[in-house]
């Protein structure tokens, strides 16, 4: 039986999610960054976050050297960053990107809704993506709106939250 990828693309669609940018260090000192809708928190005690990352990412051997990496939870009014991280050549990616290094190392992104600085905590095979596992060490979070992603677009809280 052949296996319908557009349709499973689709059906994972259906479970909505915040967006995250996911940053690290590399080792010659530039950060690199992505787009990630796959954050999951994983454990409190010990704290564990984690995303997947595609194996064909360009960043894939930056984030793998890092220490650690960060996830900035983009809030509703950083659709544009979420394209410039997801579109964008990774030369110009951080052009005018504020942002402060945390103790893994990683960039994390100012004005976001919340950020999660981590240090690395594991690395899984997981099909045609890479599971990195964090141990966070620092987070913070401010008040407004999620960026949500659902069904292959951009979608807003409408509950009058944030
Ligand atoms: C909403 C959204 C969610 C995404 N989630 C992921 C993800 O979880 N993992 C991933 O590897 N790519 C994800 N992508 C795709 C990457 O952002 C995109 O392929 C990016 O160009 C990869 O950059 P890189 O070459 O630096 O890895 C997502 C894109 C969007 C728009």
């Amino acid at each position: 039986m052949s296996f319908d990828h557009r349709a499973f693309r689709d059906t994972l669609g259906c479970f909505a999610t915040g967006v995250c940018i996911a940053s690290a260090t590399g080792a010659d000192g530039r950060p690199v960054g992505l787009t990630v809708n796959s954050f999951t928190s994983v454990s409190l005690d010990p704290p564990l976050v984690l995303f997947c990352l595609d194996n064909r990412s360009e960043s894939l051997s930056a984030f793998l050297e890092a220490p650690g990496f960060a996830l900035s939870i983009l809030s509703a009014e950083q659709q544009a960053l979420s394209n410039t991280f997801a579109r964008a050549p990774h030369a110009t990616r951080w052009d005018g990107v504020a942002a402060v290094t945390g103790q893994g190392g990683a960039p994390l992104i100012q004005g976001a809704l919340a950020v999660l600085d981590c240090t690395r905590h594991a690395i899984h095979e997981g099909g045609d993506h890479t599971i990195l596992v964090g141990r966070v060490r620092g987070f913070a979070n401010q008040p407004g709106a999620p960026l949500l992603y659902y069904r292959g677009g951009y979608a807003a809280l409408n509950d009058g939250r944030g």
